[in-house]
């Protein structure tokens, strides 16, 4: 648990979680904060909450009291949306305390009802309605559906310039040395940034088409700081993190890094064979390459990787007349996220008969990804060194389409 004043009269209150799923699915292997913000006016408010997954407030009503916040002092909850990582606690506020107002969005008010056992006091805002607390602090409104939920808005304090971004511009990976992105080196908010891809690809990604219009709404604020629901607030690097949304956004159509991501399976490794001299193809070539084997890697670990790939190499045998079935699970999900665009080599080994191919051009065309293919390679039972010549030619030729493809950008 941190507790950091943020600008005057504004404070962070942030808790972490580790060794859990985020929405039930997606692995973090570094875990994620959950931030909460209180602006103190002359009324006091509270932006978002911070909610273990077992809907327990004990963290946000510890830093309250850290805080000197008194839960009957609060004024307004502002809720930027409603899900319940941020405003799971309602149910135990309200126990303590009645007398508050809950500021959402019209969509945000019909969510109110759905998840939350609440007969609340709601004020429902649209684009730039306001809401002075007095002592100068005055928040108003911006709607940003679908980054990520519908119910979707930012809170915006005039006199200190923070921006409460809800989840948009957020990251997993639990940051402990400070909540301000100045305070790290360009090095480790290097390092930092898979963790913010990974956040986005797996939450963010599927509503891509959303983002530049959220972009377009903050741009007209005079944002001096982004405070988001998860993750580092960004200052110094503030038009970074929004100018790398955006790529991410573009990322969707298949416009991506010149980096290639290589998802196999194999069941008697005869696909594995094959994959080891792509491998080694791709390691000789210089290029940036990602390599995940499923059913072992985590669909969110494959997604972070495919987010960034403007290429990928897939390599999984036909099982019972299919695809190996953990393969065909990883790419309805890549699919579902609508991972665009992308060149694709496909290869693997079949015994008694074809059929992966089949399912893939089922997947590829039920869910519109327009991705162009290479010739795929399958060989029966093992790869002979006839397969290994092919399969190093066609890796090469997706290496070189995206070496000229990138050099003409
Ligand atoms: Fe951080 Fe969309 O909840």
């Amino acid at each position: 648990m941190r507790l950091t004043e943020i600008a005057h009269g504004v404070h962070q209150l942030s808790v972490n979680v580790e060794n859990i799923l985020f929405e039930g699915l997606w692995e973090m292997p570094k875990g994620v904060s959950i931030n909460s913000y209180v602006v103190k006016g002359d009324e006091v408010a509270l932006i978002d909450g911070v909610c273990g997954w077992d809907g327990v407030p004990e963290s946000l009503f510890e830093l309250l009291d850290q805080l000197n916040v008194p839960i009957k002092s609060i004024k307004y909850v502002v809720l930027n949306h409603l899900e319940p990582d941020h405003a799971g606690f309602l149910d135990a506020f309200k126990q303590i305390h009645s007398d508050f107002e809950v500021i959402c969005t019209a969509k945000g008010a019909e969510l109110l009802t759905a998840f939350y056992d609440a007969h609340l006091k709601v004020r429902i805002v649209k684009d730039d309605d306001m809401l002075n607390l007095g002592g100068g602090k005055v928040l108003s409104f911006k709607e940003i559906p679908h980054v990520h939920w519908p119910d979707a808005m930012v809170s915006f304090e005039s006199q200190t310039g923070v921006l409460f971004s809800c989840d948009a511009f957020g990251s997993f990976g639990i940051m402990e040395k400070s909540a301000f992105d100045d305070d790290y080196t360009d090095a480790e908010i290097e390092a930092y940034e898979k963790e913010t891809i990974r956040y986005y690809s797996n939450i963010i990604g599927a509503f891509s088409p959303f983002v530049p219009k959220a972009v377009n709404q903050i741009n007209r604020l005079a944002v001096r700081m982004i405070a988001p629901g998860h993750g580092l607030i960004w200052r110094k690097r503030k038009d970074k993190i929004v100018a790398d949304y955006l790529d991410y956004a573009c990322y969707q159509k298949g416009i991506a890094r010149p980096e290639i991501t290589l998802l196999w399976g194999s069941m008697y490794n005869n696909t594995g064979a094959a994959v080891q001299v792509a491998i080694e193809t791709l390691e000789a070539s210089g290029i940036t390459y990602h390599v995940h084997q499923v059913p072992e890697t985590p669909w969110g670990e494959l997604l972070t990787s495919v987010w960034t790939s403007s290429a990928l190499i897939l390599a999984m045998p036909t099982y019972e007349y299919k695809m190996f079935p953990p393969m065909a699970a990883a790419l309805e999900e890549i699919g579902k996220k609508k991972a665009h665009g992308r060149k694709v080599f496909r290869m693997g080994s079949y015994g008694w008969s074809g059929g992966a191919q089949k399912e893939l051009d089922e997947i590829h065309d039920r869910l519109r990804l327009n991705w162009s293919f290479l010739p795929p390679h399958e060989f029966k039972g093992k790869p002979l060194e006839t397969d290994f010549e092919i399969i190093r030619e066609r890796v090469l030729e997706l290496i070189e389409s995206l070496k000229s493809e990138n050099s003409k950008k």
